[in-house]
């Protein structure tokens, strides 16, 4: 018999913290919605008191979802408690993840305390949380760098004060596997309670130093029962453990003796509409979602491939849900083919939005020959730039070998027309020019990439920016196969972000 492993999706969460990647609560609906169908067991749906946005999100999730808990992030703080629990009051299951930093840098210049001190305001927090939820996960934050001796003290005090899950979060990604599996064993061995199955201890892995999952699954080895983790390994930084990585290696490896209740087959459409909505690549050689992962394009080892699939392949991609099969959908297919493949990749639509996101697919395909999911899932991210003040109404560029690329374009901004025209050292240097001759700010680009969805000349071209205006970055996304405009409207998109 297996152990069961508990998947405590943060996503919403600790994903969402990534600059640029922010979703609006209908987005997180719908990813909130994917990962019941992935079969998550905890969804961290938002930390309510740091903003209405995640307030609203944490009350709309409880009410869209239906069989996994529902958590909602606090400090050790009573009013963030209270407002958690306000925020979580329609959830079926519900759980507050309260918590406060135990290493020695936290406690003495975080918060100029003492370790005493701390196991109090601790223990404080969880008995709070108590009185409005049965289900609290207490976080000891940068675990990773606290004294194993002290940590085993706090947790032992928040279990008596009644916490069902205790968080030990490499917050800093700093540990290597066999110190993070050390503590998580020390914790086991050293805090009664635990071992008499009173509360569990959970995992939280950043990626700093490439360790997330190595960590993650060192803590499972040594008695973990939950691990935190985000679609794509999104998070701040160098990101979070990744959901699909861990998934993955318990299915491949059945002699661990652990297992998780994702269904696996769910994960690539999960994997790419989570990256679709908060236009985030994921990096060709991703081990499980990445464009490469499973493709083989050595000699050899397509030979060996030819040959027998197990020569070189751990994992059949239709495990994750890659269908080389896919329908391809072309300017015959009808609006109800588009409906339904929206539907597959995880996203509903109806009513005008679909007929717009029809029309803008039927001016795709008459360009493409053939339109692929990326192609859609970009299709069906587009629809946000309807409520852009700031629009692109024409762009005309004039470039080439032996002339200077000039650039005309024109705006609406708010209902209004603008036309400016200026000259650069490329097209797109042009169309940036004369977009600043009509918005007169201090924008600087700070990056700049173009990605090819697919391969073909015909591809449509997936371009990110970062513009730094008033001392802030912003993140903006334009897709097309024009790629000098797919570069103007992420330029765009970035304004759109500093004008709100
Ligand atoms: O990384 C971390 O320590 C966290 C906690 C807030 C759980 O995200
Ligand atoms: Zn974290």
């Amino acid at each position: 018999m297996s152990d069961r492993l508990f998947i405590f999706d943060t996503t919403l969460r600790d994903g969402e913290q990534v600059p640029g990647c922010q979703l609006n609560t209908v987005e997180k609906i719908q990813v909130a919605k994917q990962l019941e169908i992935l079969g998550v067991d905890v969804i961290e749906a938002g930390f309510p008191i740091s903003s209405p946005g995640d307030f609203n999100s944490v009350i709309e999730i409880s009410k869209a979802v239906t069989w996994p808990t529902i958590c909602a992030l606090t400090r050790a703080v009573e009013k963030d408690i209270d407002v958690a629990a306000d925020a979580l009051k329609y959830a079926k299951r519900k759980r507050i993840h309260t918590g406060i930093g135990t290493s020695e840098s936290h406690i003495r210049y975080k918060f100029n305390s003492t370790p005493e001190e701390i196991i109090e305001r601790a223990v404080a927090a969880v008995k709070y949380a108590k009185r409005y939820v049965e289900d609290v996960e207490f976080y000891a934050e940068d675990a990773g760098r606290t004294d194993n001796e002290y940590l085993a003290r706090v947790v032992e005090a928040v279990v008596k004060a009644g916490a069902t899950v205790v968080n030990i979060p490499d917050t800093t990604g700093f540990r290597i596997p066999n110190e993070y599996g050390e503590k998580i064993k020390y914790l086991m061995e050293h805090v009664d309670d635990l071992s008499a199955g009173k509360a569990i201890l959970s995992t939280h892995c950043h990626n700093d130093l490439g360790m997330a999952t190595a960590n993650t699954i060192a803590g499972a080895i040594n008695g973990a029962r939950q691990v935190e983790v985000t679609i794509n390994g999104i998070g701040e930084r160098a990101g979070n453990t990744s959901l699909e990585e861990i998934a993955m290696i318990f299915k491949t490896h059945p002699d661990l003796g652990i297992e998780t209740n994702i269904n696996t087959t769910k994960i690539y459409q999960t994997s790419r509409m989570v990256s679709s909505l908060m236009n985030m690549p994921v990096q060709p050689n991703k081990a499980i979602v990445g464009k490469n992962a499973f493709a083989h394009s050595s000699g050899i080892h397509q030979d060996g491939v030819l040959k027998n699939v197990k020569t070189y392949e751990i994992m059949d991609p239709k495990e994750v849900g890659i269908d080389d099969n896919a329908i391809v959908l072309t300017a015959r297919s009808g609006r109800a083919a588009l409906k339904h493949r929206l539907h597959v990749l995880g996203v509903e639509m109806e009513g005008e939005k679909l007929d717009r996101t029809y029309q803008e697919f039927l001016k795709l395909a008459d360009k493409k020959k053939e339109v692929n999911d990326d192609d859609i899932l970009v299709l069906a991210g587009a629809d946000r730039a309807v409520s852009h003040s700031v629009k692109l109404d024409f762009l005309q560029v004039t470039s080439g070998l032996g002339t200077r690329p000039v650039a005309s374009i024109g705006l609406d901004i708010a209902g209004e027309k603008f036309e400016a025209a200026a000259s650069g050292n490329g097209p797109v240097d042009a169309a940036i020019k004369a977009l600043k001759v009509i918005i007169k700010r201090e924008m600087t680009l700070k990056e700049f990439t173009i990605q090819a969805i697919n391969k073909g000349s015909d591809d449509v071209a997936k371009v990110h920016m970062q513009v730094e205006y008033d001392g802030s970055v912003y993140y903006g996304f334009g897709a097309g196969t024009d790629i000098v405009t797919a570069s103007v409207e992420a330029y765009i998109d970035c304004i759109n972000k500093f004008r709100k």
